[in-house]
């Protein structure tokens, strides 16, 4: 089965069971400071998840791009990779356990054919937060499921999310394969790592709020999220484990076969052409939503992915620039499905290429570093091999290679070492990063998302009407708001943006919500400004008379309740482009 068959099959069914589909959103979490990218279909339907109610309805379904850093590392294997695709449900509210159980049964049965016996069921164990999920066993035995196939396991493999500290989570039922492959032990069951059971699809019973003291309070509403990985049921229909031979790997794997005159086949070349595919694959996608390269944040992922797979290609052979040749080749096969691959084509290739160019100067950097300081020191460790691939991303193997020529031999387990623990550091780093909570939706960042609106209009109203957002960010501390405007604003002109807020602050507007058509709240005069990312439905936010925006929400009923703002930083973002810091005082 094709990629574009499993989507459409996915999507068709749940709409025949009265869902409507939202489209894919961003890469980029908005409002969300804990995380850089969006990993789950869930990411962006947290408000709603919390009881926000949604311009669609209470049924939805998406195939939503998503993104998982930490699984670099992992890539290189059958299996793993860090962008991928889910096709996801959600019962906001709705129906409840019953009736996701036995869809998700025909879905799998009826619709793609799989023999009911291949697959195998997990639920929560229970413990002292949540009992025993009897009942989802239960529901499953009734639908075919036969006993045996069940299996009990605790919060670490059968409870999800929340995805930070704090919000929606519950416990979880997963959808496992049998691959045939041998039991690795007499221990071995779905959730064991050996590759004989696959996980491809999760049901997630969303009725909790772990609260910021480690308490799990039931949520206003009982929400269903669902969570199937493209390529893994891909994998399943195919009867084929290696997810690089999908449609949607396979043609870049051909293609670095073809720049590199080196074969799949060969078991040397898997991993570095998995590599090189999945992260180009990745780039592509960041690069899509307006990211560059650079050394922090979404910008430090990209170049780490594309300075990998450049590394990796060299291990392969390949001597010339290559990566926009296979970014074409991401294009050619991702680009119907998510059109602005296609629409930035050009300048995703020009980006990787620059990036290509700039890391081949630092190779050189790094040579010239390492022939410095063998000559001084006439000797090479395997930490100082470490501290040049750290400081020049000069990689290991052309380190030693060098080292050899000078007829010194550097020790690998030394490096490793010196690896490891950095790896420690970085992944402690990333965890905390994780770790703040999924798109807090405290009564802070409620308040800031309102500011934003307000700072939109008062924007327009002051400097004119070129101004467009172009993104927004929201702390507990402060907000900023990336906008269109070819000049530095003058101090005057910031000093009155930050009047006109105050004044609507002050004024006490209130804030309503309406739902109409996108086409009716533009003819009311409302912003939107990121269609593509609107449904069919959307919700209207206005502030009094003042403002009138395109928005999920949520926002504070009535804007006397912000308090005060101050606008505290203004400086340039890229062309044409300027970013406005304002904090509640
Ligand atoms: N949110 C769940 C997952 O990502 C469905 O697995």
């Amino acid at each position: 089965m094709t990629a574009d068959e499993l989507r459409e099959k996915f999507i068709n069914f749940f709409i025949e069971k009265g869902h409507k589909q939202i489209p894919s959103a961003s890469l980029l979490p908005e409002n969300d400071p804990t995380t850089l990218f969006i990993s789950a279909g869930m990411h962006p339907l947290v408000p709603y998840l919390l009881g926000e109610p949604h311009p669609l309805g209470k049924r939805l379904c998406s195939l939503q791009k998503c993104l998982r850093t930490g699984d670099i590392e992992s890539v290189g294997d059958s299996f793993h990779q860090t962008f991928f695709e889910m096709l996801g449900n959600w019962s906001l509210g709705d129906y409840w356990k019953e009736d996701q159980i036995a869809w998700s049964f025909d879905f799998l049965t009826k619709i793609l054919n799989i023999p009911a016996e291949k697959i195998l069921i997990t639920c929560f164990a229970g413990d002292s937060d949540a009992p025993k999920d009897e009942e989802t066993a239960g529901l499953w035995e009734k639908v075919g499921i036969h006993k045996e196939r069940i299996y009990f396991l605790n919060k670490s493999d059968n409870w999800w999310g929340p995805a930070g500290q704090t919000g929606p989570c519950g416990p979880d039922t997963e959808m496992y394969y049998d691959t045939g492959k041998e039991k690795c032990g007499p221990e071995c069951k779905p959730s064991c790592d050996c590759g004989k059971y696959l996980e491809f699809w999760n049901d997630v019973f969303m009725q909790y709020n772990k609260t910021n003291g480690g308490k799990y309070e039931p949520l206003k509403q009982k929400n269903i999220d669902t969570g199937m990985g493209v390529e893994r049921m891909l994998m399943v229909l195919n009867n084929n484990f290696d997810a690089y031979k999908l449609d949607v790997l396979w043609p870049v794997i051909q293609k670095i076969e073809e720049i590199s005159g080196k074969s799949y086949e060969e078991e040397e070349n898997k991993r570095p052409m998995r590599i090189i595919a999945d992260h180009l694959r990745a780039s592509v996608f960041i690069l899509a939503e307006g990211i560059v390269p650079s050394n922090t944040e979404q910008g430090y992922v990209l170049r780490r992915l594309i300075r990998r797979s450049i590394r990796f290609g060299q291990g392969i052979g390949i001597k010339e620039p290559f990566t926009s040749l296979v970014a074409g080749e991401v294009v050619k096969i991702m680009g119907d499905t998510y059109p602005e691959v296609k629409n930035k084509e050009a300048s995703i290739k020009e980006e990787l290429s620059g990036e290509e160019n700039k890391f081949s100067q630092t190779l050189s950097r790094g040579l010239k570093e390492f022939l410095r300081f063998f000559d001084k020191n006439k000797t090479f460790c395997g930490a100082d091999a470490f501290f040049l691939y750290e400081s020049y991303g000069f990689p290991f193997e052309l380190t030693c290679e060098l080292a050899a020529e000078k007829g010194c031999f550097i020790n690998q387990e030394e490096y490793k070492k010196a690896l490891e623990q950095h790896q420690q550091k970085s992944r402690t780093g990333a965890e905390k990063k994780f770790a703040g909570g999924l798109a807090d939706q405290s009564e802070t960042t409620t308040k800031y998302h309102t500011v934003t609106h307000l700072l939109h209009k008062a924007l327009r109203e002051v400097l004119g009407t070129a101004v467009h957002q172009a993104g927004s960010n929201i702390t507990a501390e402060r907000l900023r708001f990336d906008f269109t405007y070819p000049q530095k604003p003058t101090g005057v002109e910031i000093k009155q943006i930050e009047e006109l807020i105050n004044k609507q602050i002050e004024a006490d507007l209130p804030v309503r919500v309406e739902t109409m058509s996108l086409e009716e709240a533009k003819n009311k005069g409302a912003l939107a400004f990121f269609e593509q990312k609107y449904g069919d439905r959307v919700k209207m936010y206005s502030i009094g008379e003042f403002s009138k925006e395109v928005c999920g929400g949520p926002h504070v009923s009535s804007t006397r309740a912000i308090g005060k703002i101050k606008i505290f930083k203004e400086e340039s973002c890229g062309a044409g482009k300027r970013r406005i810091y304002a904090k509640i005082v």
